[in-house]
């Protein structure tokens, strides 16, 4: 299935109790595309991506998942290909320890059961939570649920990658490792969440639905800085791109009383340093872990290298703290 690609034509949905959730939505991706998917609370977002591993099926319409059309009788060959991250952790893990959740989906595909223990320690790496492994799930911190839930999934190295609202528990070592691994990840990915910055940082094209069907498709770029769009979807501007419309705004400028002028600069100074430091220190984390990558793979020089550039990032870190309490 690597010429894999995810088609809907025309699914509706609703749930037992009458809601309806989809409501004739259409699109085609094909394999290797970055995709997120943004919306309104409510939208459709979720149990859109119920469906394309089959937890869900279609009242009406169709699936197709390469070259297999999504039906109960085909949907455990599909499962091997399509990996889901549901939204809420807990309906990911079940099992007695996170060890056996992460080594429930590679043991279901038959990996020899020597090879097990690598991959389970390969996806919880993966995720930072390698020391977790023998906790019970239900022991575990909302964040680290989540971390875990991903390496259930990563360890079975899916076709197509699916994932809603993977970064909602995170914390910002943890989302950046996220979008780095995102970002390394080669096959069709399909992301939906309200973090709009981590979907214009990994997916190329963005889908909004609204109402169970899509209401815009396009380059994320352009989707997401659509003010008018995205406020019709009860969406707000990414953070990295609201600088830009506040940069831009000098007819608002204009409106500023002259003696006011300077204080709102400094504000916005202050605002963009607070900002601009976030961004580097979390740069900073990364330069780090690549330096150790590096000394793994034999790379001395490159791991030197890098180490300087995190000593170099973190000497702008107190820069930007000096800059801050000038400006404050
Ligand atoms: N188990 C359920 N039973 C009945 N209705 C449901 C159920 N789950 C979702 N719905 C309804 O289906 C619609 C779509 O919900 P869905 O969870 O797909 O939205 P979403 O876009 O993922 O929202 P959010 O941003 O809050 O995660 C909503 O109107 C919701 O109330
Ligand atoms: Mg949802």
């Amino acid at each position: 299935m690597s010429h894999h690609f995810v088609e809907f034509k025309d699914v509706h949905f609703h749930y037992p109790d009458g809601s309806p959730a989809l409501n004739g939505l259409s699109f085609r991706i094909s394999h290797g595309e970055s995709v997120g998917i943004v919306g309104a609370n409510g939208a459709g977002k979720s149990t859109l991506l119920m469906h394309i591993n089959g937890y869900l099926l279609v009242a009406s319409g169709s699936i197709v998942i390469g070259d297999l059309r999504l039906d109960k009788r085909t949907r455990q060959d599909i499962r091997k290909k399509v990996g889901l991250v549901f939204q809420n952790p807990d309906d990911q893990l079940f099992m007695p320890t996170v060890f056996d959740d992460v080594a429930f989906g590679p043991l279901n595909l038959g990996i020899a059961h020597d090879r097990i223990a690598e991959r389970v320690a390969e996806a919880l790496g993966t995720v930072g939570c390698l020391k977790l492994k023998d906790k019970p799930p239900h022991h575990l911190s909302s964040g680290q649920k989540s971390a875990v839930a991903i390496a259930t999934v990563i360890a079975m190295r899916p076709d197509i990658l699916v994932m809603d609202e993977p970064a909602s528990n995170l914390d910002p070592k943890s989302r950046r490792q996220l979008i780095n691994l995102l970002k390394v990840f080669e096959h069709t990915k399909i992301v939906a969440s309200h973090d709009l910055d981590l979907i214009l940082d990994v997916c190329k094209r963005c889908i909004v639905i609204k109402d169970g069907r899509v209401a815009a498709d396009g380059p994320t770029k352009n989707i997401l800085s659509d003010k008018v769009l995205l406020e019709e979807n009860n969406l707000e501007l990414p953070l990295s791109l609201q600088n830009n419309h506040e940069q831009n705004s000098t007819s608002i400028e204009k409106n500023i009383p002259k003696e006011n002028t300077a204080m709102n600069e400094l504000e916005k100074l202050n605002h963009l340093l607070h900002h601009w430091k976030e961004h580097n220190d979390e740069h900073a984390e990364t330069y780090k872990e690549w330096a150790s990558k590096a000394e793994q793979l034999g790379k001395n020089d490159l791991s030197a290298a890098l180490n300087k550039i995190y000593g170099a990032a973190k000497n702008l870190s107190s820069l930007f703290d000096e800059a801050m309490k000038k400006s404050a």
